[in-house]
């Protein structure tokens, strides 16, 4: 017994798509659970009450069928609903910090200052140059109370709320003396992670993904959405003469970003290690090689190398591993 006290913890990740869930034991990082179910639509500013109920009963109903123990949560909120910034200043002390931020907020978040709720963190300081990077994070508050709302009323308590970057990295980077690039191409949105050494450099948030790619395809080629779809998922940038051509576009746009984020660091002498793909839209068949020219490896995220697990479950849980370690990573904070 742990004196009463919970030892598990839910990882929830609602993306634009999909919720994953993960529940992991503290001690030992056993994955307890998890369950992976379609969203019918995303939350925004605008999301209508039916949709929120709807989203509701998905919780519950995801939590139940996969026999969750716990009720304590991490949630993230979808990079598309975050405004995130890591900004570098010079050292100075927290309440100095307090209201530097809220000017370079500012200067970041394109919505009015009452209608966000704003936090900060530390990620690195640098004696030599007398300077210190922080992480800028806003949330519109009208989304966040929506979220708060949700897991209030699926029964759930939310114990904190994080963006999608940090679970990344807590789940994904192997070794903290190299330097990643974590790629996380979702249903609409594609996040470039740079991280450091363990930490977090910058990120940058592209409004398209898997689902772009669909669309193009569909539209390129004259298809139904679903079969678009599926081309997609059967031969992505292989084997096919005409769908490279239909999708390039989109990963043309994210290819060039990703460079322009390694030229900026490569011109600071700061060397690539590794690529490492995760999201949905990863899963297209070709990508890693699509983007081998970009770094020295390209690698496909693994969620579970942290994880200890049932042997049989594990065939599973591989199929799963690109779409999981955003929620993976949010059980892993309350393990720390
Ligand atoms: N086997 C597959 N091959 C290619 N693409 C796939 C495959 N399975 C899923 N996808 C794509 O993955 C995307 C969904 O990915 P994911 O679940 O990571 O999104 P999300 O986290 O809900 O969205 P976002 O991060 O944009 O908020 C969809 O565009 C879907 O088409
Ligand atoms: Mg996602």
């Amino acid at each position: 017994m742990w004196f009463g006290k919970e030892k598990s913890i839910l990882g929830i990740d609602i993306g634009t798509q999909a919720i994953k869930m993960v529940q992991l034991r503290s001690e030992d990082y056993l994955l307890e659970t998890y369950g992976i179910v379609d969203l019918i639509e995303p939350i925004t500013n605008q999301t209508k009450p039916e949709v929120i109920s709807q989203t509701i009963d998905l919780l519950r109903t995801l939590t139940e069928k996969a026999h969750a123990t716990t009720k304590r949560c991490a949630l993230s909120l979808p990079n598309s609903a975050v405004f995130t910034s890591v900004i570098d200043m010079p050292k100075m002390t927290d309440a100095e910090l307090e209201q530097s931020m809220k000017f370079e907020a500012k200067k970041y978040v394109p919505l009015p200052f009452e209608e966000v709720s704003l936090s900060w963190s530390l990620i690195s300081e640098d004696p030599n140059t007398n300077t210190m990077k922080v992480l800028l994070i806003a949330v519109p508050k009208q989304i966040r109370d929506t979220y708060i709302h949700i897991f209030e009323k699926a029964g759930l308590e939310l114990e904190v709320i994080e963006i999608e970057a940090l679970a990344l990295i807590r789940t994904l980077v192997q070794d903290k003396s190299k330097n990643d690039v974590i790629i996380d191409i979702g249903a609409k949105v594609t996040g470039i992670n740079f991280v450091k050494q363990g930490l977090l450099q910058l990120t940058r948030n592209l409004n398209l993904g898997g689902d772009t790619i669909t669309e193009k395809i569909a539209q390129t080629l004259n298809l139904a959405p679903a079969r678009a779809e599926q081309f997609k998922r059967d031969f992505g940038l292989n084997s096919t003469e005409f769908l490279p051509e239909a999708g390039k576009p989109v990963l043309t746009t994210i290819r060039s970003e990703i460079k322009q984020v390694l030229d900026i660091y490569k011109s600071h002498q700061v060397q690539i290690d590794r690529i490492v793909l995760v999201g949905g839209g990863a899963q297209m068949p070709g990508l890693q090689e699509y983007f081998a020219e970009l770094a020295p490896e390209v690698i496909y995220g693994n969620s579970i190398s942290k994880l200890s697990y049932p042997k049989e479950v594990e065939p599973v849980l591989k199929r799963f591993s690109m779409q999981l370690p955003v929620a993976v990573g949010l059980a892993l904070r309350q393990t720390e």
